[in-house]
């Protein structure tokens, strides 16, 4: 498959609009909607909060996803490849994103391998009444010292054998029969079985209390800039921007797409399930403590403690508690599989357009190290606090940095109003200066505030 330097290499494409906007939701909700978002919520000024966040959905979220896609659509390129397009300067961006998405997709792998268990565990509550000896002791056999057993292989690393099989099956079909298939067939999907639970979670006695934690806003926090920062987080990570993601999916659109008609439907799909999210997951945590006598203050947590500790709580108690855990642990797996898909998407996009090898053997040169790496580091007592680490550095650290950079060369380049012009020909939403500015200026200085307080905070 020679190409000669005049030639164009002919790209894979997602078959139209539709196919591109269920991937680009499908990286979007992820384990960031349904067990980040709420949390965020309620720490940072509950219905307040709302404020800080659309502030960043309108003057982040939205416009960087503009940048992304057309960043893509335009250098018709894997992140790297495209940002080298832009100018050869500007390619180690590209590599960085990809390096992000291969330490995210390594833990990401993980978690849906828990999930995938879960889900099993839910039919018989076979946590039974401690759960966090349960996860932590008997699960991930953390601090026993006793080394792995048959129980172990079968119950962790399986299911991520079974992850990593499934995913490296997809990536290898390719862009249109394997991510754009998989998200068309997973996405609808997720979509009724979290409205089920969410519908359902609503009816747990104790319900209301959950949401008025949730939602009573508390106006003083806005005044604080943690609270600001944690809300240009989540939009970023959220909305999987300046990850190489978006950049990647785009170059795989057709010519005459609508960018941001295709964008403002990306950013409104996942700001919604981010709603829904924060009301399924507080109306449980209400139920949760009304049952146990308790605060919602006292039972709301985030992340891995409110999967696989808080919920099996609440799937114990609740009427019909084992079908409220297949649609959480199922939501989690099916929400987080095509956001794992377009992470994988990113990485071989890079090596296909770096070596021009095929996409199968692309596929299996990047899966088959990370799942090994995955299994192997995480299936050890030494996984859990590795995983949070990498979490809060690849957050709080990794994206921010590219992003901040990346736009300021940008903006230094003046890449940007040729960019705006790129997005115009096509799109129904025109974007002006104040695209640029947004882009160029606010964001940026946002950004490098945040890289700013982050250092600081290591440094003390
Ligand atoms: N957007 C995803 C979520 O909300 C997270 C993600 C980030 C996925 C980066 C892929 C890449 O969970």
């Amino acid at each position: 498959n020679q190409q000669t330097s005049t030639a164009k290499p002919k790209r894979e494409t997602f078959s139209g609009q539709k196919a591109f906007i269920f991937a680009a939701i499908g990286s979007a909700v992820g384990l960031g909607n349904i067990w980040r978002f709420p949390y965020v919520t309620y720490d940072n000024g509950g219905g307040a909060f709302i404020i800080p966040y659309l502030v960043a959905l309108l003057t982040a979220g939205i416009p960087l996803l503009f940048l992304d896609y057309a960043i893509g659509h335009k250098y018709r390129g894997s992140a790297p490849l495209s940002f080298r397009r832009m100018s050869s300067k500007l390619e180690a961006f590209g590599w960085w994103q990809v390096l992000i998405n291969v330490i995210i997709g390594i833990y990401y792998a993980v978690i849906l391998g828990w999930s995938a268990s879960y889900t099993y565990f839910s039919l018989n509550k076979a946590w039974g009444s401690n759960h966090a000896d349960f996860f932590f002791k008997e699960y991930l056999r953390m601090a026993d010292g006793a080394g792995v057993s048959m129980d172990f292989v079968s119950a962790v690393t399986l299911p991520q054998i079974g992850v990593w099989a499934f995913i490296l099956i997809v990536m290898a079909l390719g862009v249109q029969k394997g991510v754009g298939k998989s998200s068309a067939f997973f996405m609808p999907l997720l979509t009724v079985m979290f409205g089920i639970l969410v519908v359902s979670s609503l009816f747990l006695p104790g319900a209301a209390k959950g949401l008025n934690a949730l939602f009573t806003p508390n106006w003083d926090k806005l005044l604080e800039p943690a609270v600001w920062i944690a809300a240009y987080g989540q939009i970023f990570f959220s909305l999987s921007i300046c990850f190489g993601i978006m950049v990647t999916y785009a170059s795989y659109l057709k010519r005459d797409t609508d960018l941001t008609g295709s964008g403002l439907v990306v950013g409104f799909a996942n700001s919604s399930f981010e709603l829904l999210a924060g009301i399924g997951v507080f109306a449980a945590l209400g139920f949760m403590a009304q049952a146990g006598g308790k605060e919602v203050s006292e039972v709301a947590t985030s992340g891995i403690g409110l999967a696989f500790i808080a919920f099996p709580a609440i799937i114990d108690q609740a009427p019909m508690g084992s079908l409220l855990g297949v649609l959480f642990f199922g939501s989690l797996l099916f929400a987080g599989v095509t956001s794992l898909i377009s992470i994988l998407e990113v990485i071989i996009a890079a090596v296909q357009d770096k070596l021009h090898w095929g996409r199968v053997v692309s596929t299996i040169v990047v899966c088959v190290p990370m799942a090994l790496l995955s299994i192997a580091l995480f299936g050890t007592t030494t996984g859990l606090p590795m995983l949070d680490v990498l979490d809060k550095f690849v957050t709080n650290f990794g994206i921010v940095a590219v992003a901040f950079f990346s736009l300021v060369a940008m903006a230094i380049g003046k890449y940007l109003p040729t960019l705006a012009e790129h997005i115009n020909r096509t799109s129904s939403f025109k974007v002006g200066k104040m695209w640029v500015l947004v882009s160029g200026i606010l964001t940026p200085v946002v950004l490098g505030y945040m890289l700013f307080s982050e250092l600081t905070k290591i440094i003390k």
